[in-house]
């Protein structure tokens, strides 16, 4: 993002302020606060490595959003509206355009996503987590965000679905824009909460998917019985479900990860000053 320090990387700072320049002794910055993880390659100066194992949500996240884009694109990539997989029927002239336009939107918001959140990555190539930290917001998030408002707020899911994906929309956009402003202002450490928290609604799309399928499995011994046989009960309350439990359990989850301190949190934090 534009005003990303050297390492670009968000780390804590003191409170109401940007935490002081101190001469770098080693060639590598120190900053208070800085996560050592997070200080770029260079330099050595005997600095902790944090060896891969210590990630293990790399690998697994890659290969997850992997998955799911080559499953979710293709259908819209055809621009054929015959393959779309949400119902066109009685939907507007531009809501398939617009549908297809954030799918696109929001396969650039999780691949830069991916990249962004990647430790890795960060402290490697500073000045690319800059480059797609903007790609990130400008051509990821607030154009998908921007069109999931509307298909979301006309969605054929029903009721439950359409407030639900008004509310991920919003605060996805939200929580974006407020990490862009923080890092604008050098405010690293909100930067690092508030972009934790939209790599985790970027993210719950999947979760999303996966919380479709256990609905579906746990009531469809229901569904003549407490759904009376209607498919169209039987879809919205597998949908409304899905949709809500998505995103409210990965921001539930983020939040505890930075209510805990993360894994920074705690390499910065002494054992003895810990709780
Ligand atoms: C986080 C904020 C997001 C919101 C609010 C949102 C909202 C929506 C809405 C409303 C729909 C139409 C289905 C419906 O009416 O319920 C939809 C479809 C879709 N969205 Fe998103 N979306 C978000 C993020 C993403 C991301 C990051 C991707 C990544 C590629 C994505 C990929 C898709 C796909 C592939 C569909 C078509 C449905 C399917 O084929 O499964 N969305 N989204």
């Amino acid at each position: 993002m534009a005003e990303l320090t050297s390492t670009g990387t968000p780390g804590a700072e003191p409170a109401g302020g940007t935490p002081p320049r101190t001469a770098p002794a080693d060639g590598a910055p120190k900053r208070p606060g800085l996560d050592a993880d997070d200080r770029p390659a260079s330099g050595t100066g005997g600095r902790p490595r944090v060896r891969w194992w210590r990630r293990p949500w790399v690998g697994p996240l890659a290969v997850v959003a992997t998955a799911f884009l080559a499953f979710s694109l293709p259908p819209y990539l055809s621009l054929d509206p015959s393959l779309s997989r949400v119902p066109l029927e009685g939907s507007f002239a531009a809501y398939y355009p617009m549908l297809v336009a954030h799918v696109l939107f929001g396969a650039v918001a999780m691949v830069a996503c991916g990249l962004q959140i990647w430790p890795w990555f960060r402290k490697r190539y500073p000045v690319a987590h800059r480059r797609i930290g903007r790609v990130y917001v400008l051509g990821g998030v607030l154009p998908a965000g921007a069109l999931g408002l509307v298909v979301g707020a006309l969605s054929p899911f029903g009721p439950m679905t359409r407030v639900s994906n008004v509310m991920l929309a919003a605060l996805w956009l939200a929580c974006t824009v407020a990490g862009f402003r923080a890092a604008r202002r050098r405010r690293f450490a909100d930067h690092r909460r508030w972009m934790i928290r939209s790599f985790a609604l970027t993210f719950s799309i999947i979760t999303n998917r996966v919380w479709g399928v256990i609905a579906m499995i746990v009531l469809m011994p229901q569904a003549e019985t407490v759904f009376g046989g209607s498919d169209i009960a039987f879809m919205q309350t597998v949908s409304g479900l899905a949709a809500w439990l998505g995103w409210t359990t990965s921001l539930l989850l983020a939040e505890w990860w930075l209510e805990r301190g993360g894994a920074a949190g705690r390499r910065r934090t002494p054992a003895s000053a810990r709780g």
